[in-house]
């Protein structure tokens, strides 16, 4: 009974990829566009230029409701146009708005006189859907209020559960006019009455009923996107600075997270202590905030302690490698883990990158292992000094010591014991506090003391 809709989206990175996707599979025509014609012809031929779990099955099972293309003309058939391009942090820290501007100001002269919405699902600041609209009144040569309205629509996606998080999201917020929200609830109807086949790769999950549906001004719903993702930002760098304090008053930051996080009111999830948060969105979301503040003359003193909290978090592992080792130089340090979370090859603001840099620098020999992200790696990091490990156990030969980064599925089931067994005198620092089982090595973890053989609490 849903009327499909043609869909333009623009920008076919993370966001781009997962919203046409999801489009695509509840029913809508999509077309995808972006400027870069290896990435439209990788795309045309089935090949998905990212690494998220499910998204080749899900863009290969509607591709006869997707099309890419690298001309903006598309747009002009479009009841509804997504802007997905990325605003990377700028030299100052704030969102970069360049393709945000290009894209509007490119897709502005193919407006024509049918209702069009314009949908900014990019993170950008605050105020940025205005912006929006004054391009489109300047570069639209039939630009009509009534017809061309902008709405922020923010994505709460995580990578590596993309789908998922699209799919059976906890809430949709669209903030704009009236009959551009009322537009855009009725080409979200499949997800919110939720009426769409659940894909094999990403099933609805036990007890989800559907999303809530949240209506506001465009500035509530761009401010809605950064205080969530700050809030997120800095419930863990809360559970970091518990973490310090549990090691020196003998505490430990795994009981104290389960108990404060069965209060409701708190929830346990987000408190995981232990290297901190990187990615794309956490420090730039942060930031981004401050940013607004500064311009308002208006300090953010939460968010400035969030992020410095996040960022000892990496200099406190170095200093426990340096307290067991006393010197790096000349020392073997294997690296478990690039990426800056499970599930993806993203490397963006990955703490393994600011260690394995330090560690360098300190004149250690580091050795570094990914499961997927190592070619990444390779082509984005090369002006770091490493050696890739080609399996897990290289990582472990013979070195002095070997840090987890990345808290991957593979190395929770290392078999620990066998591994720490290949290097010279195990000295292991778990900063992802993912070793769960004994082990006879100076074992060291975030926000919990450990004693070289001495029994874990599982
Ligand atoms: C985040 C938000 O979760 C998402 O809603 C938003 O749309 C984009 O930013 P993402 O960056 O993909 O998503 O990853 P997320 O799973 O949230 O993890 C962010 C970082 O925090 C990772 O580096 C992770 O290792 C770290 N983290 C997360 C912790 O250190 N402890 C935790 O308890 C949770």
């Amino acid at each position: 009974t849903h009327q499909p809709m043609r869909v333009a989206v623009i920008g076919t990175g993370y966001v781009g990829l997962g919203t046409a996707a999801l489009l695509a599979h509840i029913g809508h025509d999509v077309v995808g566009i972006d400027i870069d014609p290896d990435k439209i012809a990788a795309l045309q031929s089935g090949q998905v230029p990212i690494h998220e779990p499910g998204l080749d099955d899900l863009l290969a099972s509607v591709a006869h409701r997707l099309t890419w293309t690298t001309a903006y003309d598309a747009v002009s058939a479009a009841d509804v146009v997504f802007i997905c391009v990325g605003t990377p942090p700028g030299p100052d820290g704030s969102p970069d708005l360049q393709y945000v501007a290009s894209a509007a100001a490119n897709l502005a002269p193919h407006l024509n006189g049918h209702m069009q919405v314009i949908v900014n699902k990019s993170t950008v600041p605050i105020g940025t859907g205005d912006y929006v609209q004054r391009l489109l009144e300047e570069h639209a040569p039939g630009y009509d209020h009534g017809r061309h309205q902008v709405v922020s629509n923010p994505e709460f996606l995580r990578e590596g559960t993309a789908l998922a998080d699209s799919l059976y999201p906890d809430r949709i917020v669209l903030g704009g006019a009236e009959g551009a929200v009322a537009k855009m609830t009725a080409l979200y109807a499949p997800l919110i009455e939720q009426t769409f086949t659940a894909p094999a790769t990403a099933p609805r999950p036990d007890g989800y009923t559907r999303p809530a549906v949240v209506r506001t001004t465009l500035q509530s719903a761009e401010m809605i996107k950064y205080a969530a993702n700050a809030f997120l930002a800095l419930k863990i760098s809360f559970a970091n600075e518990i973490a310090g304090l549990c090691e020196r008053v003998g505490a430990d930051i795994e009981e104290v997270a389960t108990g404060i996080g069965l209060d409701q009111r708190i929830g346990h999830r987000f408190l995981q202590a232990g290297l901190g948060w990187g990615g794309s969105c956490f420090g730039k979301d942060t930031q981004g905030l401050i940013s607004a503040g500064q311009e308002h003359n208006y300090p953010m003193p939460i968010l400035e302690a969030a992020i410095e909290v996040n960022y000892r978090q990496r200099r406190v592992i170095i200093d426990k490698l340096l307290r067991q080792l006393k010197t790096l130089k000349g020392k073997k340090v294997g690296i478990l883990g690039m990426a800056f979370k499970p599930d993806t090859d993203d490397l963006r603001d990955a703490p393994a990158h600011d260690l394995i840099q330090r560690l360098t620098q300190l004149g250690a020999r580091v050795t570094a292992h990914d499961p997927i992200a190592m070619p990444r790696a390779a082509r984005e990091w090369a002006h770091l000094t490493y050696q890739e490990a080609a399996q897990v156990e290289d990582v472990f030969d013979r070195a002095d010591a070997v840090i987890v980064a990345t808290e991957w599925t593979a190395y929770r089931l290392l078999d620990w014991t066998a591994m720490s067994g290949r290097m010279r005198a195990p000295v292991i620092i778990d900063a992802r506090n993912i070793i769960r089982t004994p082990l006879d090595a100076e074992l060291e973890q975030v926000g919990r003391s450990t004693v070289k053989g001495q029994v874990l609490p599982s």
